[in-house]
């Protein structure tokens, strides 16, 4: 794995109200660069607005419903993921996980993993599952090579006419 150039370049934080406004801009960045051809624009827009909206953003930390992380490199906003816990649950959700485009391939999307699973690593808790687009082809090899496996398939109606049509993966440890 290349990493950053060098140890320090980059950290992972939790994110804070400031943080929710540019990681609506670069989710959508990331979003347009990375899902066309997977789904649909009209399904992009749908989910940007139902997840990446600041105000959804913001009740999901406000609630505990969520914890979002931000990554930055060399101080600059490059990536995010976000995990559900529930206290006595034997597995955390890694609910999202984006580096951008021109980050990629240097180990800023397993650091972001890591940190998740060792959020995850608590008494009673050995899993971490996630659910990836069937054609996300890109992103399904990454995880398997952070060690996840596909162990179902589901399909989630999301409102507006949208489905999600995804692998169940999960990580045991
Ligand atoms: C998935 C994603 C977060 C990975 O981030 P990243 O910073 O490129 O990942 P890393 O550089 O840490 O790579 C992690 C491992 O996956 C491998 N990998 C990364 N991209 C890969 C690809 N396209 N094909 C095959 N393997 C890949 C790396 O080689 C590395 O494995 P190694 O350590 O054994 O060499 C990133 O590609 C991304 O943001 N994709 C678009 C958004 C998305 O689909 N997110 C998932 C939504 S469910």
């Amino acid at each position: 794995m290349v990493m950053p150039e060098a140890p320090g370049d980059f950290r992972i934080l939790p994110l804070a109200a400031a943080d929710i406004r540019p990681l609506t801009a670069l989710a959508r960045e990331i979003w347009y660069q990375h899902y066309p051809g997977i789904i649909t624009v009209k399904q992009i827009e749908y989910m940007l607005e139902q997840r990446y909206s600041p105000d959804a953003i913001r009740a999901e930390i406000e609630s505990g419903a969520a914890h979002w992380v931000k990554l930055l490199v060399d101080g600059a906003l490059v990536g995010f993921a976000s995990y559900e816990t529930s206290p006595g649950q034997r597995a955390v959700k890694l609910d999202k996980l984006y580096v951008h485009g021109r980050f990629r391939g240097r180990g800023c999307g397993a650091a972001l993993a890591r940190h998740v699973e060792q959020a995850a690593r608590t008494p009673g808790c050995d899993q971490v599952y996630l659910q990836v687009n069937r054609n996300n082809f890109n992103s399904i090899a990454a995880y398997r090579r952070l060690g996840y496996e596909v162990v179902d398939e589901v399909k989630t109606y999301i409102g507006g006419g949208f489905h999600m049509d995804d692998y169940l993966m999960s990580k045991t440890f």
